[in-house]
């Protein structure tokens, strides 16, 4: 069976009509169903969203793979330097797909390929730890950036590109592959100049849309994951995410649910998988969904103020940190679990002398016990009249957690109609950026330095 979207609990029929949905309000959705779909297919087609077309580049990966094979054979460490969609996306991949502690393995148990760590901060003494921790001889870094100039990254590269260079010297350049737009852009420039190996981010793909795109896949591939049935599970859940028909259709189903729910004050959107591997596409998600929905003005300019909180939660570990806030709290969340029906491995509990308050776990498993936890809390927020949803599919798997990003990918682009915004841009980060431009000296920002001085002096300082 596929991956399956149990919305039962976040019906009216379950939780009550003043926080769950009804089969009328669906109904009344389907007309705007039918214009956002258009709209979408009608922009594939003018080729202005291309990410819908990534898994089935075949070019692309016949570029990516044999240089993953050349990096991997030649090198222990592989970094990736980049920050927000540049990272995200290869953590949560990643994590649910490779060995788990895939760096802490010997050489051969990780199937001969190299480890793989992703620095997304400037954290002087996390980088600096990181660093310490490699060979500049062994370590390849992947610079990743679609803009080619975010400061963080860039910041990354210089420290980077320095530290190895003073190890080995003029051959430094093999140490580092320039991942960014295939013509503008700071990174780019320096690629033609310097000569740096690089790989394209397709033109049109934005930052948190780049999952499929070298900006994952090639340091994927080259820590020895198998990219080509990340892809396949893309291609095949793309059939199912570009139906028309609403009921037909997860991903715009899905968005319609969480639409529905924030019109009922459920701002806030939980997701929680019940599974390690999949706790950082929790946070991959985070970024897709805030990032995307979380604008100011409408399409037609309307200043609206709109947008879900998306939170990630991990089950079990925080149903006894988070839970008992979404079961008594506030009415203002909706929570997403994910769930896969095999964990790929499981463990009996064995009987324990002395222990007969116990007996009754003897005999079953840790996979009986993760899954009954997650039904339970399942059904205890039902019977408190808190909206939730279960997602789940047979099994962690390359194609799966494929299909899922797809989905997710395409259910952002389908709210983004629903709420009236664009959710390819991300205008409210500007302002910090071009302070922090300022405040670092860069050359026409003086502007903003003396904006910034004059906000800053003005506020009347409170600090204990
Ligand atoms: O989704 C986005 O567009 C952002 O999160 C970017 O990925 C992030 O700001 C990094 O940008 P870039 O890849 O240009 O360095």
């Amino acid at each position: 069976m596929d991956i399956r979207l149990d919305f039962t609990n976040m019906m009216a029929a379950a939780i009550g009509e003043k926080y769950g949905i009804t089969d009328e309000e669906l109904r009344k959705l389907v007309p705007r169903t039918e214009q956002i779909h258009q709209d979408l297919m009608a922009r594939r087609e003018r080729g202005e969203l291309p990410f819908y077309d990534l898994p089935f580049d075949r070019e692309m990966v016949d570029e990516i793979v044999p240089l993953a094979e050349d990096l991997a054979g030649r090198f222990e460490n592989v970094v990736v330097l980049g920050i927000g969609g540049s990272a995200l996306g290869t953590v949560a991949l990643a994590n649910a797909l490779g060995p788990f502690h895939h760096n802490q393995l010997s050489r051969e148990k990780r199937g001969g390929r190299p480890r793989l760590y992703v620095l997304d901060n400037v954290d002087p003494a996390g980088f600096g730890a990181a660093l310490d921790l490699l060979e500049p001889a062994q370590t390849v870094f992947l610079v990743i950036s679609k803009s080619g100039s975010t400061v963080e990254t860039m910041c990354q590269f210089m420290i980077a590109r320095e530290w190895v260079e003073q190890s080995v010297g003029e051959s430094f350049r093999d140490h580092f592959v320039l991942i960014t737009d295939p013509e503008s852009g700071g990174l780019r420039q320096l690629a033609r100049s310097q000569r740096y190996r690089n790989c394209p981010i397709p033109p049109g793909v934005g930052g948190r849309f780049t999952a499929f795109t070298a900006v994952s896949l090639l340091p994927l591939a080259t820590a020895g994951i198998d990219i080509q049935r990340v892809l396949r599970g893309a291609a095949k859940m793309s059939e199912r995410v570009t139906r028309p028909e609403l009921m037909e259709n997860p991903a715009y189903l899905n968005a319609a649910l969480q639409f529905l729910a924030y019109g009922k004050g459920l701002t806030i959107s939980v997701m929680m998988p019940y599974s390690d591997r999949l706790k950082d596409l929790a946070d991959w998600f985070r970024q897709l969904w805030a990032e995307s929905l979380g604008k100011k003005h409408s399409l037609s300019g309307n200043l609206v103020h709109v947008g879900p909180t998306p939170v990630k939660a991990l089950g079990t570990t925080d149903q006894h940190s988070q839970v008992q806030l979404y079961m008594e709290g506030p009415w203002d969340k909706t929570v997403t679990f994910l769930i896969p029906d095999d964990f790929g491995a499981d463990l009996k509990i064995p009987p324990m002398e002395g222990a007969s308050g116990l007996s009754y776990l003897e005999g079953r498993s840790m996979g009986e016990l993760i899954t009954s936890e997650q039904r339970a809390t399942s059904v205890a927020l039902t019977k408190n009249g808190r909206s939730n949803c279960t997602i789940s599919f047979p099994a962690v798997t390359a194609e799966s957690v494929g299909a899922l990003i797809y989905l997710f990918e395409v259910q952002t682009l389908f709210a983004g109609g629903l709420f009236e915004v664009n959710p390819l841009d991300q205008p409210g980060v500007e302002e910090g950026k071009e302070f922090t431009y300022a405040l670092m000296g860069r050359a026409g920002f003086e502007h903003k330095k003396e904006e910034f001085d004059r906000w800053y002096h003005q506020l009347v300082k409170r600090v204990l």
